[in-house]
């Protein structure tokens, strides 16, 4: 009996350390603050098919996007700093390339498909450049890309009025090539040269 018993809390334990190694991931990509680095995550698991609708209100999939590269941002229109500023440096990442920016899609997928409509896409859209892209979907739709591309994102109630919110998120550019493969990524810190200079280097190459 004692040695079934031992026999029985050593089989535990292994158990748990299997169990522990196989949640280690999954917790560090839920405390992974947003914006930080994805450098841990491969190549081969960012990115891959979705269903969304643009900002002009047509069905689209990311096999529309094919032949051209995406620089995919997720974000959302009633973002107060991040999303302006991040989309702002794409924008001058772009005009700062030149001609070889016309190879590149800027696309910005929203986390607030509640808030985000096509016509409220339109409207913002234009104001940061003028071939950016406005994705938004159903809430099903926007769980799965963002699932596909690592998103974190989660709605949290608004300090300033309690029956608003806003959506805390990560925010990060994806380069995805002209297969729709994941390139590389830029976090927000990085400046418009860092940006421009990567992508002339990555748009040579191919
Ligand atoms: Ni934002």
């Amino acid at each position: 009996m004692p040695l079934r018993l031992l026999a029985m809390a050593v089989l535990g334990m292994i158990f748990g350390i299997i169990a522990a190694f196989i949640a280690l991931p999954e917790a560090r990509r839920k405390i992974l603050p947003a914006g930080e680095s994805i450098a841990t995550i491969g190549k081969a698991q960012v990115g891959g098919s979705f269903a969304l609708v643009d900002h002009a209100g047509k069905a689209v999939t990311d096999a529309d996007f094919r032949g051209r590269w995406m620089l995919v941002y997720f974000g959302f229109t009633h973002c107060p700093d991040i999303c302006p500023s991040s989309l702002q440096v794409m924008s001058a990442a772009l005009d700062k390339l030149g001609a070889q920016a016309e190879r590149i899609t800027p696309v910005l997928i929203s986390l607030d498909p509640e808030r985000d409509t096509p016509q409220q896409l339109a409207l913002y859209v234009k104001s940061f450049h003028p071939r950016l892209v406005g994705l938004t979907g159903s809430a099903e739709q926007i769980a799965a890309v963002t699932k596909a591309y690592r998103v974190y994102y989660k709605k949290v109630k608004d300090e300033k009025s309690s029956a608003d919110y806003t959506i805390d998120h990560t925010s990060i550019l994806y380069l995805m090539d002209a297969k729709g493969e994941f390139v590389t990524h830029f976090t927000h810190t990085a400046s418009v040269d860092s940006i421009a200079d990567r992508l002339r280097q990555v748009l040579q190459q191919r």
